[in-house]
C-alpha cells in the first residue's frame, strides 16, 4: 500500500489525559476509490479536506455509511484491533442496504491494520481511552435524479478518545417521534439514522435527558435502542435485551456482551421487551440494573429512564454485571483479560 507520511507528527501536542471523545484526528487517513465497477487501489496519506462538488449525491440523497471501531494496546505494547470480522460484515451489510458497493474483507483489513499500524503512537495509554476508529463510505458521483451513485470514497480517519459517557446516562423512553420500522434502515449504519434523531434528542435534552430510548413505531410501548448504543435490563436473575428484528442496530458490543454473560451461565434474555415489563420490573424492586452498550458508550450505566409521566431512578454505583461486564471488555482488548473468544487482532 502506498503510504505518504506527514512531515512532522502532531502526537506529541496530544494531552492523553484530557482526551474529548472525536475533537482530534491522528495524522492520516486511508482513502479508496470506487470508479468502473471496481475498487481501487487504497492508500494512506496525511489527513486532509475532500473538494466536494455541489451535486454530490452523498449530499443530497444520503448514500452514506459508517462504522465505529477501536484499537488499544496490549500491556505488552502491540496495537490490537476489537472484532474486525464482525464490523466488515456490518459495513458490508449497511452497504447492501444502502444500494452501495461492497468493500472486500481482505481490504478492509489491510486498510485498517496498516493504519494503525501507522498511527500506533496516538493510541492512549490509560485504561477506558482508546483509538477510535472511524471507516466510512460515500457517494461522490455528481448527478440531480434519484439513483444509486457510481462512484464512491471509503474513508479510514482515527481519533484518540477517552469515555463516550463519562457519568451514568438518563433516558427519555421516546412516545412521538419514530428512529427505525421493520423493513426501514434501522439495522443500516447510515448517516441519516443519526440526522433523524437529531431533533427527538434535542427535545430530550431540553427536558433534562441525556439520550432518546426509541421505541416499537407502532404502539411505543416496546423498547429498540438508545440514540448512541444498545440497551440491557437486569431483571431478577436474567439479563434481557430487544431482540434483533431489522429495525435494531446489530451491535458488535451487545453481542459480545450476550456472548459473555451466556459464558458465565447466565441467561440472556432477546425478546420484545415492553416498557410495561421493565416499569412492572422496577416496582416490584426486581429491576437490578441498566445499561448501553455500544463501540463508542463501551458498557455504559443508566440510572434514570423517563416514560410518559412515570420515572425511574436508579443507583448505579449499586451495580454489579455492567461494571464488571465493561472490565471485562477493556481487559480483553488490553490483554489483562484472556480473549477466550478470540476477539482481539494483533497488529504485529
Ligand atoms: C459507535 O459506538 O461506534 C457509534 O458509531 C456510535 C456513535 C454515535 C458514536
Amino acid at each position: 500500500m502506498k503510504i505518504t507520511k506527514v512531515k512532522k507528527s502532531r502526537v506529541s501536542k496530544i494531552d492523553f489525559k484530557h482526551l474529548p471523545f472525536g475533537q482530534i484526528c491522528t495524522d492520516h487517513m486511508y482513502v479508496a476509490d470506487y470508479e468502473n465497477g471496481q475498487w481501487h487501489k487504497g492508500k494512506i496519506l496525511p489527513l486532509s479536506t475532500f473538494d466536494i462538488h455541489p451535486a454530490n449525491l452523498a449530499l443530497h440523497y444520503g448514500q452514506s455509511i459508517f462504522e465505529g471501531m477501536k484499537a488499544s494496546k496490549h500491556l505488552d505494547g502491540t496495537p490490537m484491533l476489537f472484532r474486525v470480522d464482525k464490523h466488515v460484515e456490518r459495513m458490508n451489510a449497511s452497504a447492501v442496504r444502502m444500494c452501495m458497493p461492497t468493500i472486500p474483507a481482505a481490504m478492509f483489513t489491510e486498510a485498517v491494520t496498516e493504519l494503525v499500524r501507522l498511527e500506533s503512537a496516538w493510541i492512549p495509554p490509560q485504561e477506558g481511552s482508546a483509538l477510535y476508529i472511524r471507516p466510512f463510505m460515500f457517494a461522490t458521483e455528481e448527478y440531480v435524479g434519484v439513483r444509486p451513485s457510481s462512484k464512491y470514497k471509503f474513508v479510514i480517519f482515527t481519533c484518540p478518545v477517552g469515555p463516550y459517557y463519562s457519568k451514568p446516562v438518563s433516558l427519555r423512553a421516546e412516545s412521538q417521534y419514530v428512529r427505525a420500522c421493520p423493513g426501514g434502515v434501522g439495522e443500516a449504519k447510515t448517516a441519516g439514522n443519526y440526522a433523524a434523531s437529531l431533533f427527538p434528542a434535542k427535545e430530550a435534552n431540553d427536558a433534562g435527558y441525556d439520550q432518546v430510548m426509541w421505541m416499537d413505531p407502532y404502539e411505543f410501548k416496546y423498547i429498540q435502542e438508545v440514540g448512541t448504543m444498545n440497551i440491557f435490563f437486569v431483571i431478577g436473575k436474567k439479563i434481557y435485551t430487544p431482540a434483533l428484528n431489522g429495525a435494531i442496530l446489530k451491535g458488535i458490543t451487545r453481542d459480545s456482551i450476550i456472548q459473555i454473560l451466556r459464558s458465565q451461565g447466565r441467561e440472556v434474555v432477546e425478546t420484545d421487551l415492553s416498557i410495561n415489563k421493565v416499569l412492572k420490573a422496577h416496582k416490584k424492586g426486581k429491576l437490578k440494573e441498566v445499561f448501553g452498550s455500544g463501540t463508542a458508550a463501551v458498557v455504559s450505566m443508566v440510572n434514570k429512564i423517563a416514560y410518559k409521566d412515570q420515572q425511574i431512578t436508579l443507583d448505579s454505583s449499586k451495580y454489579k454485571i455492567a461494571p464488571k461486564l465493561k472490565a471485562i471488555i477493556d481487559g480483553i482488548r488490553v490483554g489483562k483479560v484472556e480473549d477466550s473468544f478470540n476477539w482481539t487482532h494483533r497488529v504485529d
